[in-house]
């Protein structure tokens, strides 16, 4: 071997600012903390409660006692806010889901429950019919089986302002219904619940990675082969979405989120570069699952694969993540 030919010594090497933890510190460009992070949860029926959900190995459906005193682990963690999900008894489930909407229904009275327990700690609703449905569909069907937008709206009226009563922070529709942000806005105006937050769940597509969530509130079964396409939007599409965030802000959303997330962080960050809102993105329970599923058989590494997860949508560009890691992940972040 011989140099005969001069040497090329590069001008810039990118090693050099990754060789020390000290440069590598300071030019790190996304920081996940726990105020990142929002904890979606199970509520059941009754008092000392607690299921596991087969599905999602670690995530449990619990009573709201319980619920209560997992809650408040999570705000000492420096969790900002959870977003509850109901466990509606098959009983209660109807065409036209009547108890989405009761005063005293489980979400009602869990969210009552546990502003009582942590004012501090924030309460997202999810306002869509589909745990109250015997069909499993988010919104109320005509004779063909067609979810129909208008008279769905209404019920959904109610059942925000329900929860906005009951004190939830947030109100999160995710039911994919036309004009439902306005109309939900314009309700709470009304009513003086001026501070009520909507999340929008602007970009939310028709995704099969839902698949264990539906498992977890019993929507699964009476749902069966039928799909929501109808309503969620085309995992094919990404305009749509810049389109559909952009009117639920107009009228009326103060946040966005995209669902799920990893597969759709291209959406995050062209929503966030558009809009410039503060804006959320969902790693769904099938994301959940596919990492639990790993960790289980040892192919990854659960702790380094989950904070890693999480910041890749810090640097998408979303201001948080619904995670069903949100605990774990901010106990990691804490012993940092
Ligand atoms: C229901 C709703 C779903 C999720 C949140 N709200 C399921 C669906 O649309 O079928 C999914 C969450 C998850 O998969 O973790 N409106």
């Amino acid at each position: 071997m011989s140099f005969t030919t001069p040497r090329h010594f590069p001008a810039t090497r990118m090693r050099r600012m990754r060789r020390d933890a000290f440069s590598r510190r300071l030019m790190s460009e996304n920081v996940l903390t726990p105020a990142d992070l929002i904890w979606p949860v199970f509520v059941l029926e009754g008092e000392g409660q607690r299921e596991p959900v087969p599905s999602m190995p670690g995530v449990e459906r619990l009573s709201v006692d319980l619920l209560i005193e997992e809650a408040r682990e999570a705000l000492e963690l420096g969790i900002p806010a959870l977003a509850l999900f109901p466990v509606v008894d098959a009983s209660l489930k109807s065409e036209l889901a009547e108890a989405s909407y009761s005063p005293d229904g489980l979400v009602q009275r869990s969210v009552r429950a546990l502003k009582e327990a942590l004012p501090e700690l924030g309460i997202i609703t999810d306002v869509a019919l589909d745990p109250y449905t015997s069909h499993g569909q988010d919104g109320i069907l005509d004779e063909q089986g067609y979810v129909q937008n208008d008279r769905t709206v209404e019920t959904l009226l109610r059942q925000a302002l329900s929860h906005a009563e009951a004190g939830a922070d947030v109100v999160a529709p995710s039911d994919m219904m036309d004009g439902r942000i306005g109309e939900i806005r314009q309700v709470l105006e009304q009513e003086q619940r001026v501070n009520t937050r909507i999340m929008a769940y602007s970009a939310k597509y028709a995704s099969r990675y839902y698949g264990p969530f539906r498992d977890a509130v019993g929507s699964a079964a009476n749902l069966g082969k039928a799909d929501k396409s109808t309503y969620q939007m085309d995992p094919a599409n990404g305009d749509e979405a810049l389109h559909e965030v952009a009117m639920d802000l107009s009228e009326g959303a103060d946040m966005v989120m995209i669902k799920p997330g990893m597969p759709y962080l291209d959406v995050v960050r062209r929503v966030k570069d558009e809009l410039k809102v503060p804006t959320y993105a969902y790693q769904v329970s099938g994301e959940y699952a596919m990492h639990m599923a790993a960790f289980e058989n040892g192919w990854l590494d659960a702790d380094s694969v989950i904070l890693e997860s999480l910041l890749c949508f810090k640097r998408a560009g979303a201001d948080g993540v619904l995670t069903y890691f949100a605990k774990r992940a901010a106990r990691l972040l804490t012993e940092q």
